[in-house]
């Protein structure tokens, strides 16, 4: 093998930010070898009303344009049944996204996972309108006798994953950023009586830094530190597990998540997020090759993701005439990329990758 036409390549979990930091990241989506990706509502304040989407993805299709951006709502009381529906068919958003209150980066406003019935309205026009739920698998700890923290919070959210796919067994839902073995034996099981073209609605992205991480690299390096946090050595091993299998469910979500070094490389309130994007494809292509799975890279990287949004042929027709490119040939990490003031330091910053993309007509 030295090279793989991966066709039109997706990367369903990306963090673009905006302001200097967006200028800096958007165009790395491209670099990193991805054609279409989509982007999470996170910002301050989030992404709630239709103008909001309409101008944040012209701002990033203004930085820029060859690459497709699909747009998502963050989950909150500020969403109508009605917005939903307006936005569904005018094909303005695909998703909406769910953080649970407390357990990440800029989830001040999300919701309570204990108690999604108050959302049930907006999931009923979900259903109808094939808008995806995008759900943030970790239950936040409130009081003590929870028992929650950083290693246990995934695991213990997935009954309510169970609730919501059989209260709403035709609602696409997908785990984002899995970490655990557990939630990889779940998103199996709900999908276990499935057959060959049937329609799938329980799906799981996985990144590509849970494919090398376990809990000893973020612990000693906060360029690591990522929610939800890499766990143990079986967690790991499922993951890569799950990635490598070409099984349909699972797809490439980089959860890409930039911060400033300033807000990294500090001892309190270290910034949860590891930034993948420059490099996306090359870092999860070295897992596929070290695990002699090269031949199911494509259905994780292109092939799964675009078919579990049902991205229809004018989304795909834009990126028709062009391929994107595995190339088997050195590829040196940037220690850091900078724009102006903004400095943010790459997953693996200095490591020599062993593939690089190229972008080819077809
Ligand atoms: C993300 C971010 O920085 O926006 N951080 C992260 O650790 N993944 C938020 C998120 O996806 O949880
Ligand atoms: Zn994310």
């Amino acid at each position: 093998m030295s090279e793989i036409n991966l066709g039109i390549t997706a990367d369903m979990h990306v963090h673009l930010r905006d302001g200097a930091m967006s200028k800096l990241i958007t165009p790395t989506v491209r670099s990193g070898g991805i054609s279409i990706c989509y982007v999470m509502p996170n910002l301050v304040p989030p992404i709630t009303t239709k103008q909001q989407v309409i101008n944040y993805h012209k701002q990033l299709n203004d930085i820029a344009p060859e690459t497709t951006f699909l747009m998502s709502f963050y989950l909150s009381k500020d969403l109508t049944p009605e917005l939903i529906s307006e936005c569904a068919d005018e094909g303005l958003i695909h998703g909406i996204k769910c953080y649970p209150a407390g357990v990440t980066t800029n989830s001040k406003y999300g919701v309570d996972p204990n108690d999604f019935s108050q959302f049930y309205p907006l999931f009923e026009v979900m259903e109808k309108k094939g808008i995806i739920l995008n759900l943030h698998g970790e239950k936040p700890g409130i009081e003590e006798k929870d028992e929650i923290n950083i290693i246990n919070a995934e695991s213990k959210f997935l009954p309510a994953l169970r609730k919501l796919h059989s209260d709403f067994p035709k609602l696409k839902i997908i785990l984002e950023h899995t970490t655990t073995s557990e939630a990889i034996e779940l998103v199996r099981e709900l999908n276990s009586d499935k057959k060959e073209g049937d329609d799938i609605t329980i799906g799981a992205t996985i990144t590509a830094h849970h494919l090398y991480l376990i809990i000893d690299n973020w612990a000693s390096n906060p360029i690591n530190y990522c929610k939800p946090v890499a766990k143990f050595h079986k967690d790991k091993k499922a993951l890569i597990d799950a990635a490598t299998s070409g099984e349909p469910w699972f797809f490439f979500g980089s959860d890409s998540a930039p911060h400033p070094i300033h807000k990294k490389q500090v001892h309190v309130d270290v910034c949860a997020g590891v930034y993948t994007q420059c490099n996306s494809v090359a870092y999860v292509a070295e897992i596929f090759d070290k695990y002699n799975k090269i031949e199911n890279f494509k259905k994780f990287i292109s092939d799964n993701g675009i078919k579990f949004y049902d991205l229809n042929e004018k989304i795909l027709a834009k990126h028709k005439g062009e391929s994107v490119w595995l190339i088997e040939r050195e590829n040196k990490v940037p220690e850091v990329i900078a724009n102006g003031d903004v400095e943010v330091v790459p997953f693996k910053a200095g490591d020599e990758l062993k593939y690089i993309v190229e972008w080819r007509k077809n």
